[in-house]
């Protein structure tokens, strides 16, 4: 799938109310905390659109000094496992690189398996854990981090 990404804004708040409800169908963030999310000048949402331009996946990034947080990735489920939220991932790691993060921080939980492999596909490694820390079913987070390194100025060589 070409999945287009643009920057979400405080009108897209029930294009992110909506897509939450089709991701975590089990404990979704209130409308509240995305309106707050989408409002705050250190965080930065995405939503991808498919070719039709339906949205079809949403993730948003924190950020504050030189550490970031990835504070949610989701795809609906019918546009699953075809780059979608790869795409989403890396807008956030680049946007967290430019407003001078140094390294990337999320809680994920263990039997997330996908996610898990998706964070790893881009240099997430576990850190630790934290008891209790999900709810709707209550389960562990896995504590992932990732460095971001900067891109080279590329040099020109004769
Ligand atoms: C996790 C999620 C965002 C992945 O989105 P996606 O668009 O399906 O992922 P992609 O197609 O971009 O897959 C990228 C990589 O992730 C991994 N991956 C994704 N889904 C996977 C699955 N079900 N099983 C194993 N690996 C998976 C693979 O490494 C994959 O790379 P590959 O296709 O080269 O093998 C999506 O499944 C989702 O929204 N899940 C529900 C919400 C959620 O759990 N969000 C994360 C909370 S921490």
């Amino acid at each position: 799938m070409t999945a287009e990404l643009r920057v979400a804004t405080l009108d897209d708040l029930q294009t992110l109310v909506d897509l939450e409800a089709v991701t975590f169908p089990e404990d979704p963030w209130t409308p509240f905390m995305l309106a707050d999310e989408l409002s705050s000048p250190a965080s930065r949402y995405w939503i991808a659109t498919n070719e039709a331009g339906d949205p079809v996946g949403y993730g948003g990034v924190k950020v504050g000094g030189d550490q970031a947080d990835v504070m949610t990735i989701g795809v609906a489920p019918h546009a699953r496992g075809r780059g979608v939220g790869r795409a989403i991932l890396d807008a956030l790691l680049d946007w967290a690189r430019q407003a001078g993060a140094a390294e990337i921080f999320l809680d994920v939980r263990p039997s997330n398996e996908g996610a898990i492999a998706l964070y790893n596909s881009r240099g997430f490694v576990e850190i630790g854990r934290r008891p209790r820390y999900f709810r709707n079913p209550v389960e562990e987070a896995v504590e992932m981090r990732a460095p971001l390194t900067r891109a080279r100025a590329k040099t020109t060589t004769k």
